[in-house]
This record gives C-alpha cells, sequence and structure tokens, in this order.
C-alpha cells in the first residue's frame, strides 16, 4: 500500500510514464508549460543558471518526489530541473492534476506540505548565502548532507565538489581548497573510500572562521 497519497505511483493511472537517460535538462527556467512531474526513480536536482555556466543548486529529487507544482498558477518554470542519473518520471497535465487534488483532499494536504518544505528549504539557503561567508556556506552545506552512521558523520558517496559548490553558491577550486583546509585540520578525513566529518564541523558550523 502506498502511503503517501501524493506518491508518483498514484499518478501513473491519470499519467504518462516517460524514463530519461542521465543529465537530461526535463525542463529550463522561463519555460512556459503545465505538466506536474512526478519521480518513480531516479535522481534529479533543481538549479538556477546564469550565461556565464555558473549555477547554484535548490535541492536534489528522488523516488516519491513532486516537481514542477509552481506551474498551477500559470506562470513560467522558476528552475531548470536534470536528471543526475537514469529515472523515470510521471507527468500528468495541470487540469488531470487539479481533479485528481480536487478528489483527494489528503493529497492537496500532502503537496502543500511539500510547499512548506521548499520555502523552508529556501529560508534556510537565503540565511546562509546572506549571512554566512564561503567557508560557513560550505561547513553548513556538509553538515546538511552527512548523515550518521556507525563510522561517524558520512557524506553521501557520490557527492562531487561540484555539486557541494553549486548548494554552497561557490566554485568547485574554493569548494577543493576548503576540504584539502579542513582535511589538514582534521576537520574531514577519508576512510575506505568514505568522508567523514569530525563532530567539531557542527559544533563550528555556528562560528565559522573567515577563508
Ligand atoms: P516549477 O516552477 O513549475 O518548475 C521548477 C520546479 O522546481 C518548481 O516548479 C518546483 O517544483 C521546483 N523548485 C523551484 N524552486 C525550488 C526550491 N527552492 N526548492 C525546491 N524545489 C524548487
Amino acid at each position: 500500500m502506498i502511503e503517501n497519497p501524493l506518491h508518483p505511483a498514484s499518478l501513473v493511472a491519470i499519467g504518462l510514464v516517460r524514463a530519461l537517460p542521465r543529465r537530461t535538462v526535463v525542463f529550463q527556467e522561463g519555460d512556459v508549460s503545465d505538466q506536474i512531474y512526478g519521480v518513480l526513480s531516479g535522481r534529479l536536482k533543481v538549479y538556477l543558471s546564469d550565461a556565464d555556466g555558473r549555477e547554484i543548486a535548490l535541492d536534489l529529487l528522488g523516488p516519491g518526489q513532486i516537481f514542477g507544482e509552481m506551474s498551477l498558477d500559470g506562470q513560467p518554470r522558476s528552475a531548470s530541473v536534470m536528471t543526475l542519473e537514469p529515472a523515470r518520471l510521471v507527468i500528468v497535465q495541470r487540469q488531470a492534476f487539479t481533479d485528481y487534488l480536487a478528489a483527494n483532499p489528503a493529497a492537496s494536504l500532502a503537496l502543500l506540505m511539500t510547499v512548506i518544505r521548499r520555502a523552508r528549504n529556501l529560508t534556510g539557503l537565503a540565511g546562509s548565502l546572506a549571512l554566512l561567508d564561503v567557508y560557513g556556506r560550505v561547513v553548513r552545506t556538509l553538515t546538511l548532507a552527512a548523515s550518521r552512521d556507525a563510522a561517524g558523520l558520512t557524506l553521501p558517496d557520490r557527492m562531487t565538489h561540484q555539486e557541494i559548490a553549486a548548494r554552497a553558491g561557490t566554485t568547485r577550486e574554493m569548494v577543493s581548497r576548503i576540504l584539502s583546509d579542513m582535511r589538514a585540520s582534521g576537520l574531514l578525513r577519508i576512510e575506505a573510500g568514505r568522508t567523514l566529518l569530525h563532530e567539531a564541523v557542527v559544533e563550528r558550523d555556528d562560528a565559522a572562521p573567515a577563508p
């Protein structure tokens, strides 16, 4: 049984399923279209980019998540979305989606929760871009992405310096420099191919030193 009333699998009956290869742009910021998407499998990123190719990642999406819901107001896409690995998406037309919401109040509430979570993340991102220096932003990005397991605070295997840079609003070169400083000072170590953060990084997150 699917517990999430807005699980993409529940939308398959009213949508189309598409398989996309890795690094496919699903749509770009500014595009006008009225489809809502659900992730059946794979990972995608939501990002903004400028003409010079600089990019800031807003969110990472995975199975069970919905995106493209902001087009419900008829405005152009607020951000771009790209697959990071082969993905299967369900695509639903706006009218079919709003009919589905009208018939399923629990799904409307689940969508509202999604929008609230995104607004919270964005508030955190705006705060850290405005209030933290680049070192603080990189540390904040690492601590948000790390998960606690038997080995300690571990970063996801596939997180590249480019991804960290995009999330922290800086360059790949700056991330590499900061990570090697952190390694040199023992705040970060690599063990059996896994990147582990020292507990002190979490404590320092609120009081980051200047780069
Ligand atoms: P839409 O504007 O239709 O197209 C881009 C999508 O990216 C948007 O709908 C949301 O689904 C998603 N999106 C936009 N901004 C954010 C954000 N700050 N955090 C997470 N997802 C977002």
